[in-house]
């Protein structure tokens, strides 16, 4: 087994043991429990919660420092896609390979479910005794900034309003950057944090987090037209259904995978000379653009 495949199975594990402690609370309403339970431990690629401890590896620091706050932006991105996939948004069936959690449960608790994941993933951090008070607040405030009206909520919103539109290239990039690369970028943030980057780490590795995500995002549009549905866990066409504005679609699917290459070429020129430890970085950026899930 590679290294890399070493550290993505062992922080993917101790991920899920902590996201599964985190919805156990015998208090919860059952069905509440049941629905949050349902989405978040599904499975999914854990990209950002990788991207947080690749990023304190590369600084060399205490990776376990990591474990709460890559569970909280887990819940954040998974409440994202619960309601992403709400017949208000995209109306999707699918995702992570079995019913979405409106199909499954209802939509109210669909909404319920996203609701309590996303406020559950601020308490992750504010409780988190790890680490100090300072840190925690550093990073709370960057997850609010970048799950919000400046990040990815505003991202959603500009992609309905982009249904049905011819958008410019900028405009695009705009709406891939809030609604993917925000949380992307809000991982790697968080990992700096924790590793106690230095002013320059922290810019070059800000401009390899801006790059991966909207490279990310990309990947996802042309996925979504060449993919396979039982890989991908989710239903392809479903861009094309809302007759959204993507990549693929207004770039064609040739133009589209050469802006993911530039997007990658950036993200990794980054990393150049920087001292930084980046073989998880680099190898994670690797997957992001080479994946068919
Ligand atoms: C899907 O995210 C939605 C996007 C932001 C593109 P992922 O592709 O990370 O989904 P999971 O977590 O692996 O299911
Ligand atoms: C989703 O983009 C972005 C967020 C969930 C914030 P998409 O709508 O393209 O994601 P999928 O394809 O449904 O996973
Ligand atoms: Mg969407
Ligand atoms: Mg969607
Ligand atoms: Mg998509």
């Amino acid at each position: 087994m590679t290294d890399l495949r070493m550290f993505m199975d062992t922080y993917k594990a101790k991920l899920e043991e902590r996201l599964f402690a985190a919805v156990q609370n015998e208090a919860i309403e059952p069905k509440l429990k049941e629905a949050m339970h349902y989405s978040l431990l599904a499975g999914g690629k854990r990209i950002r919660p990788l991207l947080l401890f690749a990023t304190i590896d590369a600084l060399r620091g205490d990776k376990n420092l990591g474990l709460h706050a890559a569970s909280a932006v887990e819940m954040i991105h998974t409440y994202s896609l619960i309601h992403d996939d709400l017949p208000a948004m995209d109306d999707d069936d699918y995702r992570r390979g079995q019913l979405t959690s409106h199909k499954k449960f209802d939509e109210g608790t669909a909404i319920l479910a996203g609701d309590a994941l996303l406020t559950m993933a601020f308490s992750e951090i504010a409780s988190d005794e790890t680490i100090n008070a300072e840190k925690r607040i550093k990073i709370v405030q960057r997850y609010a900034k970048n799950a919000g009206a400046l990040g990815m909520v505003g991202g959603q919103q500009a992609d309905l309003m982009g249904e049905n539109r011819d958008l410019t290239l900028e405009e695009l990039k705009s709406i891939h950057a809030r609604k993917t690369g925000a949380l992307l970028h809000a991982s790697v943030y968080a990992g700096s944090v924790l590793g106690d980057a230095t002013q320059e780490e922290q810019e070059r590795l800000s401009v390899y987090a801006e790059q991966i995500g909207i490279a990310f995002q990309i990947c996802d549009d042309i996925l979504d037209v060449t993919g396979d549905t039982a890989k991908l866990g989710k239903e392809t066409g479903s861009d094309e259904k809302k007759q959204k504005s993507t990549y693929p679609n207004l770039l064609t699917l040739e133009g589209a995978k050469k802006a993911l290459n530039e997007h990658y070429a950036l993200a990794i020129a980054a990393l150049v000379d920087s001292g930084l430890k980046t073989d998880y970085l680099i190898g994670l950026a690797d997957l992001i653009v080479k994946r068919d899930n």
